[in-house]
This record gives structure tokens, sequence and C-alpha cells, in this order.
């Protein structure tokens, strides 16, 4: 998942809310501003457990139609579990890269998905073909540089180097969103905005939880890859703990980036 790119975690459930919570306010911000709401027809591809779709169901109302893709079968059911029974929103477990994702979709949502994808390019020009003309796609996606705690820590930021380290060797590029408006319009679609956000917290705050799950459930990975010893998790666990009884303590969370495109008319 991402932010935690050395993939699925264990009791990841409370930072995957808390994520949804974060980073839900500057895309709906971008869906105001690119007018997609009531009556509209929206594709989430790679929904996951639904906290999106489920926002997005309430926002084009009864009028509108929403529906989720997602490969995996168990967040599928999460998905259907979380929308109840809205009629007009729906879920299917499929791949994004092969299934048929329909056409003339107004809108089509991307979230934390293209980053964990080995070919993001080929699923763009998927996503594109299924807009209407004059529809827009719009992903929010991460580039993780801006991940770091103040005071800086030495323990903490080398297990971020570490981290990053083995996400690098297993193909996935923690800069993704960087690449993502020149394969859009590699994809033939028009820019319309790139919107970055970081948050930054105190401990306690939202931003701190989250940072503190998305490093401390990764712990696990590490471990099973042989990069970090139970000494240097104990040291880790203590210095990230002494870090937030500092006062003036302060976490820098990775960059999300909102990114919209648009099928041209013709
Ligand atoms: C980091 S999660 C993001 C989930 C959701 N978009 C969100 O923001 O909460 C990435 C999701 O993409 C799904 N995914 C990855 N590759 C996929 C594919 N080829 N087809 C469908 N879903 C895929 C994963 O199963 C996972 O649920």
């Amino acid at each position: 998942m991402m932010f935690s790119p050395l993939g699925d975690l264990p009791d990841d459930e409370a930072r995957l809310a808390e994520q949804h919570l974060l980073w839900r306010g500057c895309l709906i911000d971008a869906l105001d501003r690119l007018g997609v709401g009531e009556g509209l027809s929206v594709l989430d591809v790679g929904c996951g457990g639904g906290r999106l779709l489920a926002d997005l169901a309430y926002r084009v109302g009864p009028m509108g139609r929403v529906h989720g893709v997602e490969r995996d079968p168990a967040l599928v059911e999460q998905a259907r579990a979380t929308l109840g029974d809205i009629p007009w929103a729906t879920a299917e477990a499929a791949d994004l890269l092969t299934a048929p994702l329909g056409e003339g979709w107004d809108a089509i949502l991307c979230r934390f998905v293209l980053s964990v994808l080995p070919d993001p390019a080929t699923a763009i020009h998927r996503f594109a073909a299924a807009l209407r003309p004059g529809g827009v796609l719009v992903v929010q996606d991460a580039l993780h540089d801006s991940f770091s705690v103040f005071p800086p820590n030495e323990v903490i930021t080398s297990t971020l180097v570490t981290c990053a380290g083995l996400a690098g060797a297993r193909g996935i590029d923690l800069r993704a969103a960087g690449h993502l408006p020149a394969a859009l319009v590699g994809a033939g679609l028009e820019l319309v905005e790139v919107e970055p956000k970081v948050h930054a917290g105190r401990p306690g705050s939202l931003a701190w939880r989250w940072c503190e799950r998305s490093l401390l459930n990764q712990l696990p990975v590490l471990r099973a890859a042989g990069l970090l010893d139970a000494e240097h998790e104990v040291e880790l666990r203590a210095a990230w703990a002494e870090l937030g009884q500092h006062p003036g303590a302060m976490v820098m969370t990775p960059t999300a980036v909102v990114i919209a495109a648009r099928r041209p008319k013709r």
C-alpha cells in the first residue's frame, strides 16, 4: 500500500483509515475545482476497501453512478460493506490492467495506485480510453522525499533510508508522482492541474500518528528482509517514543500530488 511501499502490512487498518482522513481533503478540493459532482459517473480504479468510493457515491448522489475496480477480492468485499446498499454504487474484483473498464466515464479516480504498478503507462492509456471526450482523470500519488522528523534523529532517518533502499530494490519508485504529469500527457490527455500537499504535525496529531504507523508497521518487513535486527528495532522504537516526548518535535509527511488531466473533446 502506498506510504508503506514495502508491501502488505499486518494490522494496517488504522493506518489506512488515518491515511484516508489525512489525504482526502486536498483530493475533494480538486474535485470541487474540476466540477466532479452531482449526477456524474465516476470510476475508482484500485479502490481498495472503498473509503474514497463511499465519499464519491454520496458526492454524485442518486442521479450519478460510481464503480470501483479492485484486484483483491477481500478488499472488494470490504468496499461493498462500506458502500452498504447505495443502489448507484458498485464494486467488482478485477485487474485494472486487463479487465474491461467500460467507456464514457465523466471522471476516473486513481489514488495511490499508479506508483505500485510495474507499468503505469499501460494503465493510464486504458483510463484515457475509458473517459468520455472532456472527461477528467484525477490521480493522487506520492513523492516520499519530504518524509522527515525534527529535530533530526539519526536512528529514525537511517531506518527511512533502509526502507527506501528496499523499496528501490523491489522496483518501487518512491518518487513516482513526479513522473505522472508527463505520463498523462503521453496518453493524449490535457493537463489541467498539479497540486502538491504536505502535512506537518506535532506528536499526537493525525499527521504524526499516520507517519508513526507508516514507519513502525514496516518493521516486520525490514526484519523479514534481514535489514533490521532485534536490537536496532528496540533502538528505533525508543528513538521514536523519545522524539514524541520532545515539546518541539515535528513530523513532515511525504508529499501527495493531485494531478488532473482531461481527455480532449475531439
Ligand atoms: C495503496 S492501495 C490504495 C487503495 C485506495 N485507492 C485508497 O486510496 O485507499 C493500492 C490498491 O491498488 C490495488 N491494485 C494494485 N494493482 C492493481 C491491479 N492491477 N488491478 C486492480 N487493483 C490493483 C491494490 O490491491 C490496492 O488495494
